[in-house]
């Protein structure tokens, strides 16, 4: 009997899992979101349109006084729409966790970053989880969301919140569902994406599905917490895997006088067993680059190797220095060099149109270009500071006008925004070094761009 088609309850689960089901589907449940961010943010406010009474907590305090005023830190998200779920406390933004004991799910978006050697860093997790089994009582779904190696749900968070003698799948219910937020992509929202939901047991799996349900238009299911994992590894090792053969082949299809660009759009038109990426300075983001040695991490406790992430890794971290020879080639081919020469750099976030820099690639490049004596500035209309700990100090972006791109010995395009005039650019600019084949549509033969 399937208790969300049909409404009926399944008498097979036990009685908190039916009580946890009812009160999900019926949007009675207190929703609370762990971890504020890109990820979690998204999520509580689609909790809070959906109807749920919606408690977003956070360490940062700053961010949540931003919140309790209505004022939005992330870009995907207006200010407005914040504002009004706020003040109709559909969504109540608090520091304090003893909130969570008045919520029906606690759902965890918090960091997973690598630590020293590219290791797990779960800190975040361990941290949150350790939180909400303080407060756990029967009835209670938690959810993690932050993206893992497959068993960390069944081995690390599992452990923490059985402390307190209640049982998994009996008295409380523990999930995993990965994020598949895409910052930036218009096309798709939380709503529309997907859900994939795995449980730790079946009447686990069967209350996250009800929690998942009335906020988007599909959900998932797998048969195990490890297999949801698995599945966002694999898409993100997918991405990491088929940009690093695209980067590797640009670098030789520039070698062939080729352009890679053209090869991929033209073999894109093949209608199935193709699916195009598109090569760049390097990855970036809190995703990609570093999602893939999770699952590499844990691969070893098998005494096993998964060479397709480390090859991949190895030449997505070389693209920010092929980024830079490419730039020196081009003075030194106009007779002049790197030591001294003033570089613009147009984009500094990871992708188009977002504002986050985290491991973005133009971070090394920054870094690379200066510890070679250029002088590096930038020009990003969705990042107005930049701030790194890569970086010795914090840089301002600087308006994109005639004055600053004649000023430059190169202006290199490292991420595609769509507010940018790349006309002016070739116009204007001396030499163009373009990482993304931003300028493609405005080309016409005439101008000094470099493909890099
Ligand atoms: N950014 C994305 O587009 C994206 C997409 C898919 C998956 N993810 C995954 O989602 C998770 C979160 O990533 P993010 O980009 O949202 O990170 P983020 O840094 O933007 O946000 C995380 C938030 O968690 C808060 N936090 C940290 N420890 C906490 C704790 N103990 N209790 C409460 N709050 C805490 C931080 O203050 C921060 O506001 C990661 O595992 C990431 O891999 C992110």
């Amino acid at each position: 009997m399937n208790q969300l088609s049909d409404g009926l309850p399944d008498l097979n689960l036990p009685n908190a899992a039916q009580e946890a089901i009812k009160n999900f589907l019926s949007l009675e449940a207190t929703v609370g979101v762990i971890g504020l961010g890109y990820a979690g943010l998204p999520l509580a406010c689609c909790f809070a349109e959906s109807g749920f009474k919606t408690v977003g907590f956070d360490i940062d305090s700053t961010k949540i006084e931003r919140l309790k005023d209505g004022r939005s830190y992330i870009a995907s998200i207006s200010s407005q729409r914040l504002s009004s779920l706020v003040t109709a406390q559909r969504l109540l933004p608090t520091s304090d966790f003893d909130g969570l004991s008045s919520c029906d799910a606690a759902i965890i978006c918090v960091p997973t970053p690598l630590g020293e050697g590219r290791t797990p860093d779960l800190t975040h997790v361990v941290n949150t989880a350790t939180e909400v089994s303080r407060r756990l009582r029967p009835g209670q779904l938690v959810v993690l969301e932050s993206t893992t190696y497959p068993g960390t749900t069944d081995e690390v968070v599992l452990p923490l919140l059985e402390r307190g003698g209640l049982r998994v799948g009996v008295d409380f219910f523990l999930a995993f569902s990965p994020e598949r937020e895409d910052p930036g992509n218009q096309k798709y929202t939380t709503r529309t994406v997907p859900k994939v939901v795995g449980g730790v047991t079946e009447s686990c799996l069967k209350v996250a599905q009800a929690a998942y349900a009335r906020i988007v238009e599909r959900v998932v299911t797998v048969s195990s917490a490890r297999v949801a994992e698995a599945v966002k590894l694999l898409e993100n090792i997918y991405r990491c895997v088929n940009v690093a053969l695209v980067n590797e082949l640009k670098v030789l299809f520039q070698h062939m006088d080729i352009d890679v660009w053209e090869v991929i759009d033209t073999a894109a038109t093949k209608p199935f067993g193709f699916s195009p990426f598109y090569p760049g300075p390097g990855l970036g983001g809190h995703c990609i680059p570093i999602d893939p040695f999770y699952l590499a991490w844990k691969a070893r406790q098998y005494d096993f190797t998964t060479r397709f992430i480390e090859l991949a890794g190895e030449i997505n971290q070389a693209m920010p220095g092929y980024v830079v020879s490419r730039t020196m080639d081009a003075l030194n081919a106009q007779g002049k060099t790197l030591k001294g020469a003033e570089i613009l750099l147009v984009g500094v976030a990871y992708k188009r149109n977002v504002d986050d820099v985290r491991e973005s690639p133009a971070l090394a490049i920054i870094k690379l270009l200066e510890t070679r004596g250029a002088r590096v500035q930038y020009h990003d209309p969705c990042v107005p500071v930049l701030r790194s700990r890569h970086l010795k100090t914090e840089m301002r972006s600087i308006p994109l006008n005639s004055e600053v791109l004649r000023a430059a010995e190169a202006v290199i395009i490292v991420t595609d925004h769509q507010d940018v005039d790349y006309r002016a650019i070739l116009a204007q600019a001396r030499l163009i070094i373009d990482t993304r084949n931003a300028t493609a549509p405005y080309r016409d033969g005439t101008h000094a761009v470099v493909l890099a």
